[in-house]
């Protein structure tokens, strides 16, 4: 059969196919066997760029591989392992310097949380004196899953006692039925010691233990570790781990307008001015939603 197409004119259809209209003298191989081994003769070839096949010879194939070739050091090579194992460099931060640590707040850490409470505006505190504001011990004791706080421990030597870790910012936080942190959410009902919840004009004050939102009522840095990356770092692992445990379809706060876009960028929502008059009022509702998947 290949020898019969080799004696084939030029111009010949085979098999329906016609040769390149440059390609005279130009036969079509059958197969690749022809090409290999039958007797095909290379010299008239064209590619179909139109060049004759003999003018891509090897020294222009070697021209071809020169032109994009790019020296590589030899030697450098026994550096890469190292430069491709290499930790990403970084400095170390403040907050690397702390050691810090987060842990749920019982109510062994009122104290604490007093203290971290300085941070804020003296209207805009939660201590142990005020009666219009839910105490530490109150939300401490009733949803301290809900509180967070990260600490700092010295680094100790082998033989030195560990101390009480320093508590440096903490999250607090109660239950609530509305989509937004209210007023009657973050008061302390008066018979918060014996009742179990409290309700009036239909709605529970302070931590409503069926509501599917959280309110955060603080968030607080100690003034001298403030610009460390605390606050947000402690509000991350606070949303984190209140995602993973699936217990709730909202986290919501009320800020200032200087911290709208800290918010935001943990993934908060800007809902508007708040009714809450908190403090003197003037807050925006701020929500991120959990359940957005
Ligand atoms: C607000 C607060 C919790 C932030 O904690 P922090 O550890 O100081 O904040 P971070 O170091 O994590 O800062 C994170 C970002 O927020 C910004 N930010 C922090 N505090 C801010 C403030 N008061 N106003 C505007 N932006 C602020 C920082 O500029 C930083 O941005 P960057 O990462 O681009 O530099 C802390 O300053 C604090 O306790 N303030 C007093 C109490 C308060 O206002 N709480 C908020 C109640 S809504």
């Amino acid at each position: 059969m290949s020898d019969q197409s080799h004696n084939q004119p030029a111009d010949h259809p085979i098999n329906g196919l016609k040769p390149l209209s440059n390609g005279d003298g130009f036969h079509l191989p059958i197969t690749g066997n022809d090409l290999n081994h039958g007797g095909y003769d290379h010299s008239d070839a064209i590619m179909t760029n139109g060049h004759a096949l003999e003018e891509t010879d090897d020294d222009d194939e070697e021209d071809e591989v020169e032109d994009d070739y790019v020296a590589v050091d030899h030697d450098d090579l026994n550096e890469y392992p190292y430069w491709f194992r290499r930790p990403p460099v970084r400095q170390p931060s403040k907050l690397d310097d702390l050691h810090p640590f987060v842990q749920v707040l019982t109510q062994s850490n009122v104290d604490d949380c007093v203290a971290v409470e300085e941070a804020f505006p003296e209207q805009e505190r939660c201590t142990r004196e005020k009666a219009c504001i839910a105490p530490f011990a109150y939300r401490l004791g009733r949803c301290p899953e809900l509180c967070l706080g990260l600490f700092t421990l010295p680094v100790l030597g082998l033989d030195q006692p560990k101390p009480r870790p320093t508590l440096v910012g903490h999250v607090i936080a109660t239950r609530t039925s509305t989509p937004y942190v209210t007023d009657r959410s973050m008061e302390l009902p008066a018979d918060w010691k014996t009742a179990r919840s409290t309700v009036v004009d239909g709605e529970t004050v302070g931590h409503d233990e069926y509501g599917s939102s959280i309110a955060i009522h603080s968030l607080a840095v100690l003034q001298e570790h403030q610009g460390k990356q605390v606050g947000s770092t402690l509000m991350k692992s606070y949303i984190q781990r209140i995602r993973e445990a699936a217990i709730a379809d909202r986290i919501v706060i009320i800020a200032h307008d200087n911290l709208i876009p800290f918010y935001e960028g943990l993934g908060f929502e800007n809902r508007g001015l708040s009714k809450c008059q908190f403090g003197g009022g003037g807050w925006t509702d701020m929500a991120l939603e959990l359940n957005t998947e």
